[in-house]
């Protein structure tokens, strides 16, 4: 996309929008009225007939618009036509890793972690719905009133989330998570100063031990990337199992095998959930198993499997800190129909997990891994936690605390 802000300008103005507009009814009616298959045609030739159309639309039209203006016109009209519309550009621009669109005029993406607002826009609130609604095409879903929700991922791994009126009270709103051609590596998170070397060496040296490790941090942290750098580690030929409700982990290990959950279908049945992917993983020979996200009542499977022998096994958990993942654990548990006692579940979880990795993004949109931090036991209703690397805020210092009284 142009860099140009007077060209910004004029794409985001309410004249140009109408004109956008009138100028794609024009060209569904050309096409209608001529009976062209366009699926029959490749990308040069709709860009051709696009191009040829605005021309000729602008002299009859009689548009004061110049050589530049029209070209984004012809630009935006074939997005329209053949792509999602005002976002196109984004998707295809490989800086952005997040878009999300809060009603037709409100767009933001992510770029280096940090939120920045993108120079489009739609029409209306319709409009939105139509280029959801062709997102979803492809993959058989679709968005109504009485299905004003989606979660999705796409052939290319993305995942979309789209919700409408009158559940969004703004308008409709799409998320989109890019999937990144290649995962974030060790040397990226530490160039970013996501995390220090030595505190990678430890976890590294931790996961090869099988160490029973969650992830926690609050929405797009960092967790997944996490989860999967850290798999990375686990030592070739063990055999790896993964449950995830959208499979994003990218292992490059000979024997793993990838579980992904399925949502009910229109009459509500036929889901197949975390939990009863866990229980089937169990059942199949695995040496460490990968939840991608524990949310539900699979987390009484997953500790369960974490004590009894499938050590090394890890997941993440949304949480704003170490001490609130242990209390969203014990939420789960009694969303799940645990029944033991606080203390006894606290044993449970100190007993299946050693290791916590807070992740967390910072106002600025950094990512940076906060501690490190070790479950040493129980004691009557707490739990006895120790970090051993920790992050710190002010100084912007990752700290080693090992050797440390603390
Ligand atoms: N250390 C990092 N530095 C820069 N970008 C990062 C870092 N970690 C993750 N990201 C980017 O941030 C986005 C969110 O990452 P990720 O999916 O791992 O987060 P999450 O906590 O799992 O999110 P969610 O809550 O949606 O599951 C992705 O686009 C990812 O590429
Ligand atoms: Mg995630």
């Amino acid at each position: 996309m142009s860099s140009d802000p007077a060209l910004f300008r004029f794409r985001l103005s309410d004249q140009y929008q109408q004109v956008k507009n009138n100028f794609h009814r024009h060209l569904i009616q050309q096409i209608e009225e001529r009976n062209l298959d366009l699926d029959d045609w490749d990308a040069a030739r709709i860009e051709r007939f696009v191009s040829d159309a605005v021309k000729r639309y602008v002299v009859e039209q009689r548009l004061p618009i110049n050589q530049r203006e029209s070209e984004a016109l012809a630009k935006d009209a074939k997005d329209e036509l053949m792509g999602f519309g005002p976002i196109q550009g984004l998707v295809d621009d490989e800086t952005v890793n997040d878009i999300v669109v809060n009603g037709p005029d409100r767009i933001f993406v992510e770029r280096e972690g940090r939120l920045q607002v993108a120079p489009v826009r739609f029409f209306n609130n319709a409009h939105v719905v139509r280029v959801i609604q062709r997102i979803l095409a492809p993959i058989g879903r679709r968005i109504d009133e009485s299905n004003p929700m989606v979660d999705a991922r796409l052939p290319d791994g993305s995942r979309v989330n789209a919700i409408i009126p009158p559940i969004a009270l703004d308008g409709p709103c799409i998320s989109i998570r890019k999937f990144r051609k290649s995962a974030l590596t060790a040397e990226d998170l530490v160039r970013y100063g996501s995390v220090s070397r030595e505190a990678l060496d430890y976890l590294k040296h931790r996961v090869t031990h099988r160490t029973n490790l969650i992830v926690v941090g609050g929405t797009g942290s960092g967790k997944t990337t996490f989860l999967n750098l850290l798999s990375q580690w686990i030592p070739p030929g063990e055999r790896i199992l993964t449950v995830e409700d959208a499979a994003e982990l990218r292992l490059e290990h000979e024997h793993v095998v990838r579980l992904e959950t399925r949502p009910p279908n229109l009459e509500g049945e036929r889901a197949v959930t975390a939990r009863d992917l866990v229980r089937n993983a169990l059942r199949m020979r695995p040496d460490r198993i990968i939840v991608g996200e524990v949310r539900g009542d699979e987390v009484l499977d997953m500790l369960q499997a974490m004590n009894t022998g499938h050590d090394g096994s890890m997941t993440t958990i949304h949480a704003n800190s170490t001490h609130d993942a242990v209390h969203r654990l014990e939420l789960l548990a009694g969303f799940a129909g645990y029944n033991g006692s606080e203390v006894a579940f606290r044993a449970q979880v100190a007993s299946a997990i050693q290791l916590l990795v807070h992740v967390a993004r910072l106002p600025g949109g950094q990512r940076r891994l906060m501690s490190i931090t070790e479950v040493v036991g129980a004691k009557g209703h707490d739990l006895i936690l120790r970090d051993v690397f920790r992050y710190d805020v002010e100084s912007g210092q990752h700290r080693d605390l090992r050797g440390s009284a603390l």
